[in-house]
């Protein structure tokens, strides 16, 4: 798969003309419609700490999480990678330039943590960033990218997610933020690609000129020929507002998603305090519907039985899952509330009814107005398991912070 896809894309880079041999897009060129190394063919599920435990994390941390990923039954769900985030390692490296888990935290080391979670059947992911240090000031990977790929490769990695702080801009004078990130991220991606690992890569550089829309449409334009996602945003916090930003930031970006290659809002707040049980299942239906890597952010073994139904889903994880790997777009706005809907792999839609405002909204959306053509229409409710029947109009009473997750299809 991984060979055939490259060789299709250097076909491509070839009748095409455009100087993208060697892995890279030039900028300009259209995103791939397949991933670009065959790997995360629908959006990562899993785990990293950052969000609730920063640099809180020791070894204990990751063994407790892969236990209680398979005995809550979510790892069966799909929630496979286990990812380490910053503060895993020494601040500086060894005298042969290798990084150095930090001992204290990582007894056994990173070689053993990898089996551990690979004898559990679950993935293993790690932090680095592409520049001088990462954004804890620990060694970044510029000027040893082979040899840390090697390392990543050789203690099992399956997930490399690749932070941008600290720029090697000052390398590349006369280059812009876009075009330096490009060179760097390639190179790593094609180390990636030749270290006998299946890695999947998650990219940062788009959450690092969020806000500049010039600047974020040019790294958008290569992004998805060298990564697997790329975050889009400012770093979640438990708190609806926001959830509520990173949603905004994300959601008018699918035209960038595709099998392999998704935007990544970032991590899920479900089960952390902070948000109401509402607000944690709109943030979940709303990842779900813009096909957002699902990774949980909290401590699993202490989660509500309320909160552990939210993750356990499984139809909403099927929208998020979905093969066909289309991010949902907003289609109409109702007031307060946003009309999502994206169309699934059997030729059903998922259809979102999200209401931002304060207050208990009533709202009625005709199926024409979420592309469906006049018919008859059976509607599941994902979270209440309802099913009713139309011919014309959704409706829908959705508390405040809350939203309505249908999955629409035909009625025979
Ligand atoms: C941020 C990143 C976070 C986390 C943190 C670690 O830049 O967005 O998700 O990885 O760095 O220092």
């Amino acid at each position: 798969m991984r060979t055939l896809t490259r060789v299709i894309l250097m076909l491509a880079c070839f009748l095409s003309g455009l100087a993208m041999c060697g892995g890279a897009y030039a900028a300009g060129a259209p995103l791939p419609a397949h991933s670009y190394n065959g790997l995360a063919l629908t959006p990562p599920m899993g785990f990293n700490n950052w969000a609730h435990y920063e640099c809180k994390l020791n070894e204990q941390l990751f063994v407790d999480t892969a236990n209680t990923l398979v005995s809550t039954g979510l790892a069966k769900l799909g929630y496979r990678y286990v990812n380490i985030d910053d503060c895993w390692m020494e601040m500086q490296r060894d005298a042969a330039g290798e990084l150095v888990p930090n001992p204290k935290l990582f007894p056994h080391g990173m070689r053993w943590l990898g089996d551990y979670l690979h004898s559990k059947g679950l993935k293993f992911g790690i932090y680095e960033d592409a520049g001088y240090m990462t954004c804890q000031k620990a060694p970044g990977m510029y000027g040893h990218i082979e040899q840390d790929v090697r390392t990543f490769a050789s203690w099992g990695v399956d997930y490399l997610k690749l932070d941008y702080c600290y720029a090697p801009q000052d390398q590349y004078p006369g280059k812009n933020f876009s075009q330096v990130a490009q060179i760097v991220y390639t190179r790593v991606s094609e180390a990636l690609h030749h270290s006998g690992r299946d890695i999947v890569f998650s990219c940062s550089p788009p959450a690092y000129v969020f806000g500049k829309p010039g600047e974020f449409a040019e790294v958008m334009r290569w992004i998805g020929s060298v990564c697997n996602l790329w975050r889009t945003d400012d770093d979640i916090y438990a708190a609806w507002k926001s959830v509520v930003a990173n949603y905004a930031g994300n959601v008018g970006l699918a035209k960038y998603a595709f099998p392999g290659g998704w935007n990544d809002a970032d991590m899920l707040e479900v089960g952390n305090p902070g948000m109401s049980l509402t607000e944690q299942q709109s943030q979940f239906s709303l990842w779900a519907m813009m096909a957002s890597p699902l990774l949980i952010s909290t401590d699993v073994a202490k989660l509500s039985p309320a909160a552990l139904k939210i993750l356990s889903n499984a139809d909403v994880i099927a929208v998020d899952q979905d093969p066909l790997g289309r991010q949902a777009s907003i289609v109409k706005q109702i007031g307060q509330v946003d009309i999502l809907s994206r169309p699934l792999a059997d030729g059903d839609h998922a259809v979102a009814l999200f209401n931002k405002g304060e207050r208990p909204e009533k709202i009625s959306v005709n199926i024409m107005a979420i592309g469906l053509r006049p018919g008859r229409y059976q509607l599941e409710n994902l979270w209440s398991k309802q099913v009713s029947e139309t011919r014309a109009m959704i409706s829908v009473e959705i508390p405040a912070h809350g939203v309505g997750l249908y999955r629409v299809s035909a009625a025979h």
